[in-house]
């Protein structure tokens, strides 16, 4: 039964199994606790030997009979989910998978933090719905978009199951003017709790469409769970020098740019704040056009930052920083400069959270260690309560349907020379123990955690169902005008 009725057979086969993972998709919010041990158990198996099937199929041609198998095979996977969490038995991260909340809705906080606070764990992160569009001024680059809605948060006890606790700083849609407009960008959320003032502060990227504005927003509340009052934006440090201005002089890297003193202040785009165990914060963001991150010190309510400052991994075109303290020392983890597109993250060491930092290379290990696992990291959080625990947090995005993005949770490791190291888990769970090994603490060397798995051929089964999809089959629009004056894209 050869001819052009099978030759359908493949695209029959890829519309049969996106019908299947909507109607998964949507069973799976039904339950409150998506991955039990017995799913994770159950779908390493399963959907290896479906991706194989697959692949084999997709080399060899097809026929009835093993389309048949396959949808009959499929079907059985699907019926895991539901004995498996009817076990309740306890549950696993399972990373780049759906996440519902316990609402059963698919968590939406993108390029986002946790903030720990009083026994609970707070998500925030961007809310993205709607359609993903490619705006006329961001064509050359890639640059799709979705309106702003606002920066939602979640709750947990246990990281596992998180509750929508709503948009805490929503879109401001009848204001071209505001900063919160949704035709406006909000990106990197993340929120820090002053002790001193008992205030909640939210910075973030605030941007204009075409990213020219490049500002730091700052929003606050007295509640973790919002409403948060937004304060406005700025560019950090007008008419503060950087403390290394003497040093930035003599750099003659021809990427790298003296440091910049602009009236208006420094340019801002992919940030993150990072609180001190003695109180004081920090701002970490991208700046003079992206190719130099700066550090900058916070006031001491966390509302200003207005220096001093300093000019780190000059030239390195780093964003999407992620700082984060262990064993007293500071580290960052930052993603090279692709727009949506994953590249190899980057990570480096300082004694002094203004410098100077020292840069030792990819964290990742394995497979797809070159573009993080395709995904850009945004947060590392302890878990509380663990001393050898850090969790990696990151988000794989999907470009041309960014609400459809999914995040990556990754246990940290370190290497015994204190490297911070991440390799893929396709499945895990915070049984895991001495992630951070008890050399990276401080104790006796013990080789530890879960065993690696090759996660190429999820990644080929992924690209058989999501094929490439070009800008040029995209709707794209004009940008909103950013109203904020002659500033030069970067
Ligand atoms: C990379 C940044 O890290 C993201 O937050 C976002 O700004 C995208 N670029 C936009 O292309």
């Amino acid at each position: 039964m050869r001819g052009p009725v099978i030759k359908q057979f493949p695209i029959a086969w890829r519309r049969f199994l996106g019908t299947y993972h909507a109607i998964a998709g949507q069973a799976s919010r039904l339950s409150l606790t998506l991955h039990s041990r017995l799913a994770a158990r159950l779908f390493p198996a399963a959907s290896r030997l479906l991706n194989r099937a697959l692949l084999t199929r997709k080399a060899a041609g097809c026929s009835a009979s093993a389309n048949l198998l396959l949808t009959i095979f499929t079907a059985l996977v699907f019926l895991a989910v539901p004995i498996s969490r009817a076990a309740g038995l306890p549950p696993v991260f399972s990373p780049g998978a759906v996440w519902p909340d316990t609402g059963g809705q698919s968590i939406n906080a993108h390029g986002g933090g946790i903030l720990f606070h009083d026994g609970t764990y707070y998500w925030y992160g961007e809310f993205k719905s709607g359609k993903t569009i490619l705006p006329d001024c961001n064509k050359s680059w890639g640059g799709t978009r979705v309106d702003v809605v606002g920066v939602s948060c979640y709750s947990s006890t246990n990281l596992y199951d998180w509750k929508n606790e709503g948009i805490v700083l929503p879109a401001v849609p009848g204001d071209p003017q505001s900063d919160l407009y949704p035709g406006k960008v909000l990106e990197r959320p993340k929120v820090i709790y002053n002790h001193a003032t008992r205030q909640f502060i939210m910075w973030m990227h605030i941007d204009s469409a075409d990213y020219a504005a490049a500002r730091a927003g700052v929003a606050v509340s007295q509640l973790p769970t919002g409403p948060f009052k937004y304060l406005g934006s700025f560019r950090p440090n007008a008419g503060v020098g950087s403390e290394d201005d003497a040093v930035s002089a003599r750099i003659t890297s021809p990427t790298s740019r003296p440091a910049l003193d602009p009236p208006d202040g420094q340019m801002s785009r992919d940030l993150t704040v990072f609180a001190d165990d003695d109180g004081q914060a920090y701002l970490f963001y991208s700046s003079e056009g992206n190719p130099t991150m700066h550090v900058s010190r916070l006031s001491a309510d966390y509302l200003h930052a207005d220096g001093p400052y300093r000019r780190l991994f000059i030239g390195r075109s780093m964003e999407a920083p992620v700082v984060f303290k262990h064993a007293g020392r500071y580290y960052l983890i930052a993603s090279g400069c692709s727009a949506w597109a994953p590249n190899a993250a980057r990570s480096a060491v300082a004694d002094s959270i203004m410098g100077p930092w020292t840069e030792l290379g990819n964290p990742c290990l394995g497979p797809d260690a070159t573009n993080t696992f395709h995904s850009q990291g945004t947060c590392v959080f302890a878990v509380a309560g663990r001393d050898d625990l850090l969790i990696f947090m990151a988000d794989r995005w999907d470009q041309w349907n960014l609400p459809d993005s999914r995040y990556i949770w990754l246990p940290l490791e370190f290497s015994p020379g204190g490297k911070p190291v991440l390799r893929w888990q396709d499945h895990w769970s915070l049984n895991i123990r001495n992630a951070i090994s008890p050399a990276a603490r401080g104790h006796r060397v013990v080789e530890t955690v879960n065993t690696h798995v090759n996660i190429q051929k999820r990644i080929e089964f992924h690209r058989l169902m999501h094929p490439p999809k070009l800008p040029e089959t995209r709707e794209s629009a004009p940008c909103q005008s950013a109203g904020l004056g002659d500033i030069i894209p970067a």
